[in-house]
């Protein structure tokens, strides 16, 4: 086999939407950005997401037996950044959200979202294949969805944080 070269480079290539995957245990929410999100299913509906397994979110998921992709609009950096960089409940102050029919919390400045039963959690390599089965679904506004690219998205400072494994990885 032919060397690999570094897949972060390569995998930076790959477009994606930017979602806040939330969920709850215990009426304490918890969320992480997530870009490794995916359709896996029409019929039944199914979605899945990669965390890594040092995720706080993960260990709720597993708990709560529950989760919601949030889909972010072009106006959602903001709440990425929140979402995206530190573990804990506190994401959740000054962040309107409703609780969804699976127990989730489903955001409001979301263009869509994706209400989830949890189906099963898939060790993957070094990530974590969540599958949900939608229980509920909705665009709730029909501005432009985010898409993710890692060129533009990280501001000084922030790039040393992904490099040190603290945004993904
Ligand atoms: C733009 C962006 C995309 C991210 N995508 C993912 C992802 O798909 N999977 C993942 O495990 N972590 C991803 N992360 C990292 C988590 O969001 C981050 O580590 C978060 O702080 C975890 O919070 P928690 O420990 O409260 O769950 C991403 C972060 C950013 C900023």
């Amino acid at each position: 086999m032919t060397q690999l070269p570094d897949m972060t480079k390569v995998f930076d290539t790959m477009r994606s939407g930017l979602a806040i995957v939330t969920t709850a245990y215990r009426r304490k929410p918890a969320g992480c950005t997530a870009t490794w999100i995916s359709r896996v299913s029409f019929e039944p509906p199914l979605v899945a997401v990669f965390l890594s397994p040092q995720r706080g979110t993960l260990d709720m998921i597993r708990k709560g037996k529950r989760f919601a992709i949030n889909i972010l609009g072009e106006d959602g950096l903001e709440l990425a950044r929140k979402f995206g960089f530190h573990s804990g409940a506190d994401k959740f102050s000054e962040v309107p959200y409703v609780t969804g029919q699976s127990g989730s919390p489903i955001l409001r400045a979301a263009v869509s979202f994706l209400d989830c039963r949890l189906e099963g959690i898939n060790p993957l390599g070094d990530h974590e294949m969540v599958l949900g089965l939608v229980q509920h679904a909705a665009v709730q506004r029909p501005d432009a969805p985010a898409v993710y690219d890692p060129a533009t998205f990280f501001i000084e400072g922030e790039q040393a944080a992904e490099a040190n494994g603290a945004v993904h990885g």
